[in-house]
């Protein structure tokens, strides 16, 4: 074989191995159903699904208790009508902070404390509180020395993006809060949490810009090129945390950790929901967080994820279509088990496929046009799509929209 193929190669595989610290999967534990398994019962269930964090929407009592002396690390949050009384007065905060998270810690490994849920694009009247609850929580933290173990951090919407495409163009809305929002979160070290819904982007986009595997990180070969970064995009959930990144590194703060707190597909409920899609994706997302890669942007920090969800709750507002790992009377909604998770083998071969015909196609035009120029040209906003024939290239001018939110939890 040639050398320069194996100058090619080298070239396209060493950056896609992945990293040896490899980012960790949770699930959400919502419990707005009229029945569900007692708080014990879940810690069994969350074990046999593999991950090692579960998020909850509020600090209940019998459930911080349950995960006591296991290994599983909470998230806890603080409901949106709770914000106000915290924010206002420091001693309120300090009482929940005593009753809600010391009473348990550190038997129970309490690691995050999210307050509020998507303030900035659904609670307009608890704005103005959200950054002083944060705040005074985290004194209190501070007062009993657990703040290095207990980040506080709230819980965004993708919808705060000043704009929907291209990721490296994105910025955020509501500045005079989240410039000092984010120089909180830089300071105290604390993650910025986003939920990710590449479902809903998709009901929106009606597979106008992309298929439906982009956004159910499937890898088929369709890739979108961000215009400015030049950053290639295998599936709509990279662009979403990338768009989130190239935000907040446009306010200046790179050193923040963007995690998920939220993502999943609908099995039941909607147009283009099912089972199988369900399983795929979250197999897709717990896969791409235990490879250990991070995303085209920001390549050295690991992927953190919350799956939504790990009930489906029949109290939910069906409009946003039924998620769910497991049934309420403790059935599986679909095997799902990060512990054999294997990486794809598919993936890999697809990517290099792609990657390698990309290289072969630019050189052939360099060598044709001797000119730079087709480099840049061709690198600046194409994508591939398959067909049954064989791959087939497309411009895209534009790089889709990436926005859409799956609409509010009840
Ligand atoms: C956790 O373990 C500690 C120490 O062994 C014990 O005192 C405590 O009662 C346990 N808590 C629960 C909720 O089981
Ligand atoms: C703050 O709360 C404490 C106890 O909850 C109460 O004693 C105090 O009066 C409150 N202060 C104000 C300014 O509301
Ligand atoms: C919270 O608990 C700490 C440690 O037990 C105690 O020193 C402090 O007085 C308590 N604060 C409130 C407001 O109850
Ligand atoms: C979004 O914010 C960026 C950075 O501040 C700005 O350049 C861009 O014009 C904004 N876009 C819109 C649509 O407001
Ligand atoms: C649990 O509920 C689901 C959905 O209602 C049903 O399909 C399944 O058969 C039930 N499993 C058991 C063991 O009852
Ligand atoms: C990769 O694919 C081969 C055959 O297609 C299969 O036997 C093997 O188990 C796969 N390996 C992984 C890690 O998925």
């Amino acid at each position: 074989m040639d050398l320069w193929f194996w100058l090619v190669f080298i070239m396209i595989v060493a950056p896609t191995v992945p990293g040896s610290a490899a980012g960790t999967v949770g699930v959400n534990y919502g419990r707005l159903a009229s029945k569900l398994p007692s708080p014990g019962e879940v810690v069994e269930l969350v074990r046999s699904l593999g991950v090692t964090k579960v998020r909850i929407y509020d600090t209940d009592a019998t459930v911080l208790q349950a995960f006591a002396n296991t290994s599983i690390e909470l998230t806890v949050s603080v409901p949106n009508n709770d914000i106000p009384a915290l924010a206002t007065n420091i001693s309120t905060a300090q009482n929940w902070v005593n009753s809600s998270i010391l009473l348990f810690y550190p038997q129970t490994k309490v690691t995050t404390i999210l307050v509020g849920y998507e303030v900035l694009t659904a609670g307009q009247h608890i704005m103005p509180y959200l950054l002083t609850a944060m705040e005074n929580i985290h004194s209190a933290l501070a007062t009993l020395k657990i703040d290095s173990q207990v980040k506080v951090s709230t819980t965004h919407s993708l919808n705060i993006l000043n704009m929907t495409s291209p990721p490296s163009l994105c910025s955020f809305d509501h500045e005079a809060i989240v410039r000092p929002l984010l120089q909180f979160l830089s300071k105290t070290g604390a993650p910025f949490m986003v939920n990710i819904y590449t479902f809903s982007t998709f009901q929106q986009d009606k597979g106008r810009n992309f298929p439906e595997s982009f956004a159910l990180l499937k890898p088929t070969g369709f890739v979108v090129v961000d215009p400015i970064s030049r950053l290639r995009y295998e599936n709509l959930f990279l662009a979403q945390l990338d768009a989130v990144y190239s935000a907040i590194d446009n306010f200046g703060f790179s050193d923040i950790q963007v995690a998920v707190s939220e993502t999943g597909w609908p099995f039941t409920g909607k147009s283009g929901a099912s089972v199988r899609k369900s399983r795929s994706y979250n197999q897709h997302v717990a896969r791409l967080c235990l490879s250990g890669a991070g995303t085209p942007l920001v390549r050295d920090r690991p992927i953190e994820v919350f799956i939504y969800s790990l009930f489906n709750e029949d109290l939910q507002p069906s409009s946003l279509g039924t998620f769910g790992l497991y049934f309420t009377n403790k059935s599986r909604v679909f095997d799902f088990d990060t512990r054999t998770l294997q990486p794809s083998n598919d993936s890999y071969a697809e990517c290099l496929r792609v990657s390698l015909t990309r290289i072969i196609i630019q050189m052939r035009l360099k060598l044709r046009h001797r000119r730079f120029e087709a480099h840049i040209s061709i690198s600046s906003g194409i994508s591939f799509s398959r067909t049954s024939n064989g791959l087939r290239i497309t411009h895209h001018q534009l790089f889709p929209a990436i926005t859409g939110s799956r609409g509010k939890r009840s």
